[in-house]
């Protein structure tokens, strides 16, 4: 252990289970560490570097922000602020064209569930097994986590997990007391397991029938991830409510809820954030999304996306079980635990995430290039071989 990890280790909760690696620097899809060695960023601060790391124009834009003005509340109105929800506006699926802006993803889940709670009168959601909406107590109900509940319950009510990408699950679990159905377009800390197009499509027009709201959680999808600018947009859905963080702020942390017409009036005063909408976060947010258009990063992700997976899936090793993602979000099912493989690549300059215990999740920035994605696939051969 380095000084620096031992300092670390010293002065923090033990929560998370970290590394050996201190990293201090990076470019594009490049971090590196403490000792100068290079690594390709397929974690990407899980799905959040989409821009790239050190992104020049996001920095800038931050710069030239902190300058500027980096507080303000929302009870005076702001130039940045109205930039970027009139920009928001363009990007998001049809109907969606009020926000609340907000710091993290698993908030932007909870003012999801106020809002859908508050437009219907009803409490009841429908949530998905496997499905991951962060960890704060509103966001754990969502969360198909059967232990949190024992260590931290009582978690607030109302909630039923139901299997995901069974159309027949969700309509037998809406109810007259649902206010809406909860869910991910690919199911990302699940294992990186993607909607068919049939269920999406097919929970939203139950959710319309049946009048329940969809909420679509676009928080690791979102900005150009799976290679639309929002997931929704490859199989045309137009949720209630959709939910975006990470990318959304290049590293700056920022989250937001988008909703759409079939959300009623929001009652004044029920909700709030300290840190919402500050001018900071929106001027880097403004920067990602003029970095995503002028850089077309949804169109690349579709495009290295395709070949990354392409590359891996032509991988022959018994050690795998299955290849499968959206864009640049792709998860490797090995038949074994990964620790031993997230090592090995560790060693040899690729860093990779897990979702689950079983399986390899890539997010690299979305600027990663056809040369680093052949040598990420290279080294994933020859540590799954082994
Ligand atoms: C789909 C989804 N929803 C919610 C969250 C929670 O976001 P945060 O960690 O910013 O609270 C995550 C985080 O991984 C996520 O992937």
């Amino acid at each position: 252990m380095s000084t620096i990890q031992e300092r670390e280790t010293r002065y923090s909760t033990g929560i998370y289970a970290k590394r050996e690696v201190t990293i201090v620097r990076g470019e594009g899809a490049r971090l590196w560490d403490e000792t100068g060695k290079e690594y390709i960023d397929c974690i990407g601060g899980i799905g959040v570097a989409s821009v790239g790391h050190a992104n020049a124009k996001v920095a800038a834009a931050i710069a030239e922000q902190a300058r500027t003005l980096i507080t303000c509340h929302e009870l005076l109105y702001n130039d940045r602020r109205a930039e970027l929800l009139e920009k928001l506006a363009q990007v998001t699926p049809p109907g969606l064209d009020r926000f609340f802006l907000c710091n993290s993803g698993t908030e932007a889940i909870e003012g999801a569930l106020k809002f859908a709670r508050m437009s219907t009168g009803k409490s009841g959601i429908v949530a998905t097994m496997r499905g991951y909406h962060g960890r704060t107590l509103g966001s754990l109900s969502a969360t198909w986590d059967p232990k949190s509940n024992e260590i931290f319950g009582p978690l607030p009510e109302g909630f039923k997990h139901v299997a995901y990408n069974k159309l027949d699950a969700i309509e037998e679990a809406i109810d007259d007391a649902t206010a809406a159905v909860l869910l991910e377009i690919v199911q990302g800390e699940g294992g990186v397991r993607p909607g068919s197009a049939a269920y999406l499509q097919g929970v939203q027009k139950l959710c319309q029938e049946r009048d329940v709201l969809l909420i679509v959680d676009e928080i690791q999808t979102g900005f150009g991830r799976t290679g639309a600018f929002f997931a929704c947009e490859h199989y045309g859905l137009e949720p209630d409510i959709l939910t975006m963080a990470k990318a959304m702020g290049g590293g700056v942390p920022m989250g937001a809820i988008a909703i759409g017409p079939r959300v009623q009036q929001i009652q004044r005063g029920m909700h709030s954030s300290t840190f919402g909408g500050n001018p900071l976060a929106c001027a880097a947010a403004c920067a990602v999304l003029d970095v995503m258009q002028t850089e077309r990063l949804p169109e690349r992700a579709a495009e290295t996306g395709a070949y990354f997976l392409e590359q891996l899936k032509k991988i022959d090793s018994k050690q795998i079980r299955e290849v499968r993602g959206l864009g640049l979000m792709i998860g490797m099912e090995l038949r074994t635990k990964v620790g031993p493989a997230l090592r090995d690549l560790m060693e040899r300059g690729v860093l990779v995430a897990a979702a689950g215990t079983t399986v390899l999740r890539f997010l690299p920035p979305l600027v990663i290039t056809p040369e680093d994605i052949d040598t990420v696939a290279a080294h994933v051969a020859e540590v799954v071989q082994a």
